[in-house]
């Protein structure tokens, strides 16, 4: 059936709640905003308390009805291509969860990219998968991690035949994409069902001018983080998901699982409008953010220090898209880091990003940026490089030697899960060579894991980590993140 994605049914029940004057014996204990304390009303304002109720309480009835969250959903399935798709209120982090353990049990052999989000680790440790690594290259100038390849992917596949599924993660957080439709003629070929963590595309469906989707491109599931990008309030997200590859019946309890059983309905409604913009006119939004990102990235490379990825990345390794929409601007030409570039934008300009890493910041440019947003990030930059170029000396911070020498995974031992529930043990990092890691260690650039839990512990993996914590290289995952120990399996 096609549906007129004009249509908001689920935000129009919200509206409608918030008019039919019900007296709230339900949920949440400030009813309505009348009981707020008053720093809450003036933050949140009465337009939103008055509709912060959980979905079971109040905008169809209290027998937990999800006629309209379905109706919702289904218009979101046809517009993203899915057969099923479900309302996210943990963001995509959920989603994969709720992925993994429809695909994956105990000792199941599950094909993932090393660079995948945290949240994939999780979805291990709960489903006892055994992971087999794809491993993406690092772009050596800009110390980002590069995409998974399709021969890699092809080569993983014909490796381990018992894989139950193959996932990838494209657009990358700068926005690189895979060969999709490569990968998914491979699994399908391998009869592996193919997962895409789209968290950072669920704008590319409605606009040809952005690289393909996962949907179109032929993935059987995929998840995308409608807060990242589009309209959709913080948390929120959409799994879909295609009948012939996926067990809709097991996904759609694993879904419940893992959410909360008192989901919002602002962020219900918050999706259901995003949907309907992007479905009725993301193609014109997206044309616009597009070209206010090209003008943007062209004035910033004409100013001296200052250097931002294009679409020159789609000649590195494996990269087969870019989104012109993301920004990677590298503070290292400008002679410190990228934290620092952001304290300075912030602080002298009032410019927040979206992240900064040793070598880069990254900023997202979206239908909601105007023209003369775009002019005030030029002319910061402008006289920021004005004002490096004067202060000779400024000193490179630039942590790119250690990139080139990053060791290569070594072998998985136990399952992340055992590995996450075994006897363990902080012992000094010079002593781990030859252990078993009980947890996960990333080092920041170029944020792909060194270590998993249940991995083996070389002794060019300890130097590595030496030299990491030596230069003051961001590490997140560990216990103790200076890495004087690491937690091994006893
Ligand atoms: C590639 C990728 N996947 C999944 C997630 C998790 O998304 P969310 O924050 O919506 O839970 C993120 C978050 O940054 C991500 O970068």
């Amino acid at each position: 059936m096609s549906r007129d994605q004009r249509d908001t049914p689920y935000l129009d029940a919200v509206l409608r709640y918030r008019s039919a004057g019900y007296s709230p014996f339900h949920t949440p204990g400030h009813k309505l905003g009348r009981g707020a304390p008053e720093g809450l009303r003036e933050l949140l304002g009465d337009p939103c308390l008055q509709v912060d109720i959980a979905m079971a309480g109040g905008v169809e009835d209290t027998r937990e009805s999800t006629h309209l969250v379905r109706l919702a959903e289904d218009y979101a399935a046809e517009a993203w291509g899915a057969d099923r798709c479900w309302f996210l209120v943990n963001g995509s982090t959920s989603g994969i969860h709720a992925l993994v353990l429809t695909l994956c049990g105990p000792g199941d052999e599950v094909i993932v990219p090393r660079n995948a989000h945290k949240s994939m680790l999780a979805g291990l440790i709960f489903s006892g998968a055994m992971p087999v690594y794809l491993e993406p290259a690092v772009d050596p100038l800009w110390g980002i991690p590069l995409t998974v390849s399709a021969e890699a992917a092809r080569w993983a596949l014909t490796e381990h035949p018992a894989a139950k599924a193959i996932f990838v993660t494209s657009p990358t957080y700068n926005g690189l994409g895979s060969d999709l439709a490569a990968v998914a003629a491979a699994a399908h070929a391998a009869g592996v069902p193919f997962v895409t963590d789209q968290a950072w595309g669920p704008h590319l469906r409605f606009c040809p001018e952005l690289p393909v989707d996962a949907m179109t491109a032929g993935a059987d599931a995929a998840v995308v983080s409608t807060h990242k990008l589009i309209s959709g309030i913080t948390q929120t997200a959409v799994l879909m998901a295609r009948a012939e590859g996926i067990n809709l019946a097991r996904l759609d309890s694993m879904v419940a699982m893992t959410q909360s059983t008192s989901p919002q309905v602002l962020m219900y409604a918050s999706i259901d409008a995003a949907r309907q913009q992007m479905a009725t006119r993301g193609a014109d939004l997206w044309r616009s953010a597009i070209e206010q990102a090209e003008w943007a990235r062209d004035e910033l490379n004409k100013l001296p220090g200052v250097r931002c990825l294009g679409a020159e990345a789609l000649s590195r390794q494996g990269v087969a898209s870019f989104d012109p929409t993301r920004l990677t601007i590298s503070s290292c030409d400008l002679g410190h880091s990228g934290h620092k570039l952001e304290t300075v934008l912030r602080e002298d300009y009032r410019i927040a990003v979206e992240a900064a890493d040793p070598l880069n910041v990254v900023l997202n440019v979206t239908y909601g940026d105007s023209h003369a947003d775009l002019e005030k990030l030029v002319a910061a930059f402008r006289d920021y490089a004005g004002r490096r170029a004067e202060q000779a000396g400024g000193g490179s911070a630039a942590p790119t030697g250690l990139l080139a020498q990053a060791p290569a995974f070594t072998r998985q031992v136990l399952t992340p899960r055992e590995a996450f529930f075994a006897p363990s043990a902080a012992l000094p990092l010079a002593k781990c060579a030859g252990r078993v890691s009980a947890e996960m260690v990333t080092p920041y650039p170029p944020g792909i894991p060194v270590l998993g839990p249940g991995e083996a512990i070389s002794a060019e993996i300890v130097a590595y980590l030496e030299a990491a914590a030596a230069t003051g290289l961001k590490v997140h995952g560990p216990e103790d993140r200076t890495l004087l120990t690491l937690r091994v399996v006893t």
